[in-house]
């Protein structure tokens, strides 16, 4: 059901339909130094899922990239999991009013899972902060919608995409977001904080995740910002 990158480090891929193109999304699984599961941008939780997911350690919190992005299935969790913390990225709690938030995520990353994921609020666009987690044991960037990679082995539909979002081969934020950027500046300074990271390998939102010189990828893709 997972795919592992790294000795604590998990993947899942399921497909997601976006205006008529599939544009697939990743689930993002890190098992903490202090015991169970964090879960970024949760897939839907099937009985298998649910058995891989318990042999690892289960849940402990779920999270997503933003408002817009992972907070699909989540109410799955809450139920399988009722110990379990569901965070907020801003402006999420409002959108999905069906859900009680345990925490809203900002740029400090809660003690219980600061030993191995940092996480920087992505500020300075119109109507979207995303949240991006940094996995240090693995030198890991975690993002959603800031981070798309669409290479070559992707299908066509999404190729074509790719190519028109500006996202193809490299890893950015499609052309929609470089638009309604409210503040470069203050983009700006938070993308150098991410980049401030010692990252190799990313895990994008959509597309596939780039297993080393993930630094120099975002460098290019922010190369309009920077
Ligand atoms: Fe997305």
């Amino acid at each position: 059901m997972l795919s592992r990158l790294d000795s604590n480090l998990w993947i899942h891929e399921e497909p997601l339909r976006f205006f008529g193109l599939e544009i697939g999304r990743i689930m993002t699984v890190v098992r903490l130094s202090s015991g169970g599961l964090f879960v970024q941008s949760p897939a839907r939780l099937t009985p298998e899922l649910k058995e891989t997911l318990d042999d690892l350690g289960g849940v402990r919190f779920v999270v997503p990239a933003s408002k817009l992005h992972g907070h699909l299935h989540m109410e799955q969790y809450r139920e399988a999991y009722p110990d379990a913390e569901l965070l907020a990225a801003p402006g999420l709690a409002s959108r999905r009013t069906d859900l009680t938030f345990d925490a809203l995520l900002g740029s400090v990353p809660d003690p219980r899972w600061s030993a191995d994921i940092d996480q920087i609020a992505i500020m300075g666009h119109r109507w979207l902060t995303e949240i991006a987690f940094f996995h240090r044991p693995s030198r890991t960037l975690i993002v959603g919608d800031v981070g798309y990679h669409v290479t070559p082995e992707e299908p066509l539909s999404l190729r074509l995409l790719g190519r028109v979002a500006g996202v193809y081969d490299r890893v950015g934020p499609p052309i929609d977001f470089r638009l309604t950027v409210a503040n470069e500046a203050t983009l700006r300074r938070s993308i150098r904080n991410v980049l401030g990271w010692n990252f190799d390998r990313v895990i994008p939102g959509h597309g596939s995740v780039l297993e080393s010189g993930g630094r120099e990828a975002v460098l290019d893709g922010f190369d309009w910002l920077l």
